[in-house]
């Protein structure tokens, strides 16, 4: 069985990419067959995956008929495909104005993908919660809230609690929240830790048990076209990804 994971928070800049890219390699590793979805016009993590900015993809599943198999790209990480996001997807919504239950096209289709049996399918969302980000909640099972701790968020997650709430109510009733990451934690600072146990305080079990610390190499992974487990594969933070993809596992059997 396919477990689909949207990653998302409207916050801008909070790590959703950063999280969906490299939990992807991290499961690629595990020798787990991983699918990555880019929503985002941004189209940031096909970029970090070597994807051209013309490479067909999300646009033309939504917007065309073509085979959704013939739309997915290799990357080079071996296990992990890629169906990517383009600057086109900021119209989206206008090129599929007047259309019926688009809300539901992405799950849809992704139905014809079962025969090519990923175990995982991960989708990165833009900072809105627009058609696309309604599209990765219907089409997933888990929603994965990556969190910054640099700076006090709380409000925006309750406000994507909401949403949550909202499409799980109305359009995806099997929607599970997977848990909320702190991203970018800096154990040298007292402020990371009390973002951390404010978090907790809140939402208790719901915060996951992984940590994604605060590492340069991060930031820089992108430009070499690698996600942080080929760039530095013996670095913390690398470590951090590995720890979460366990995370991840171990809870589908829950
Ligand atoms: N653990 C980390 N250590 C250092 N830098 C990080 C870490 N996580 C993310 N960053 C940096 O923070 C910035 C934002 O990360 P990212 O692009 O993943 O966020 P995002 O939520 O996808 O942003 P957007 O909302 O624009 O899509 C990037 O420059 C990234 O390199
Ligand atoms: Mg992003």
């Amino acid at each position: 069985m396919t477990i689909t994971i949207a990653v998302a928070n409207q916050k801008g800049g909070c790590a959703k990419t950063t999280t969906t890219v490299n939990l992807a390699a991290a499961l690629a590793e595990l020798k787990y067959k991983v699918l990555l979805i880019d929503l985002d016009p941004q189209a940031n993590a096909s970029q970090w995956l070597g994807a051209a900015t013309d490479t067909p993809g999300v646009f033309d599943l939504f917007t065309t008929k073509v085979a959704v198999a013939s739309l997915l790209v290799d990357t080079n990480t071996e296990g992990l495909s890629l169906l990517a996001g383009s600057r086109s997807l900021a119209s989206i919504e206008k090129a599929l104005a007047g259309e019926l239950a688009v809300e539901t096209r992405l799950k849809r289709r992704l139905a014809a993908l079962e025969s090519l049996a990923f175990d995982y399918v991960l989708i990165d969302t833009a900072p809105t919660l627009g058609l696309m980000t309604l599209n990765a909640l219907c089409a997933a099972q888990q929603v994965l809230i990556p969190v910054t701790t640099h700076v006090m968020t709380l409000s925006g997650v309750a406000q994507l609690m909401q949403t949550f709430d909202d499409v799980k109510d109305v359009l995806n009733p099997q929607l599970s929240l997977l848990g909320l990451l702190p991203c970018r934690v800096d154990q040298r600072t007292r402020h990371s830790k009390d973002i951390i146990d404010a978090l907790i305080e809140k939402f208790g079990e719901q915060v996951l048990v992984a940590r994604i610390r605060e590492n340069i190499r991060l930031a820089e992974a992108p430009s070499f076209g690698k996600s942080i487990l080929q760039y530095q594969p013996n670095s913390s933070v690398a470590e951090d990804f590995r720890a979460l993809a366990r995370e991840v596992i171990s809870h589908q059997s829950r």
